[in-house]
């Protein structure tokens, strides 16, 4: 069976409501299902998982310091065990969906693409394909 984890941020609970329809819609296909906040998923593998999905909503123009973070640390110790490769080439069967919610409404699309495609590129070791951004 397929694996997925959903890893979101929320303050105010609107990313969180995206991260579980996102559950929703894997469960229903029939993929096996984990949804961690980022704050508890330091442990986490993503090369445990056939697809890692990580949401947040655009703070000041970019994404919370917290997922930045949470994003590079685990960059730092994939480093560290030899898993990130020059070019970042991708990793067969392995994807990635980010997901963004925003609500800046004279630029907020404008400003949430951008750094949610950046996002997803800093996750191609296990090989990005997706994102997605929605308003509230
Ligand atoms: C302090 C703060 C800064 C924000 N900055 C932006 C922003 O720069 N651009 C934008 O489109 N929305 C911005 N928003 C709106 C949030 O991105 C939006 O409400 C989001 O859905 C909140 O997600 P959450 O409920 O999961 O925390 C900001 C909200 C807060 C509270």
């Amino acid at each position: 069976m397929t694996c997925a984890v959903i890893l979101y941020w929320s303050s105010t609970g609107n990313t969180k409501k995206v991260a579980y329809a996102i559950k929703d819609g894997l469960e229903a296909a029939g993929v096996n299902v984990s949804i961690i906040k980022t704050t508890e998923a330091e442990d986490i593998d993503y090369f445990d998982y056939d697809l890692v999905c990580v949401g947040c909503p655009s703070i000041q123009w970019h994404p919370p310091k917290q997922v930045t973070e949470f994003l590079l640390k685990k960059f730092d110790a994939y480093r560290k065990h030899g898993k990130i490769k020059t070019g970042a080439p991708k990793v067969p069967g392995k994807n990635a969906l980010i997901f963004c919610t925003y609500s800046g409404p004279h630029t907020g699309l404008n400003e949430a693409t951008p750094w949610a495609s950046i996002l997803l590129s800093s996750l191609s070791t296990s090989a990005s394909q997706y994102w997605m951004n929605g308003m509230f």
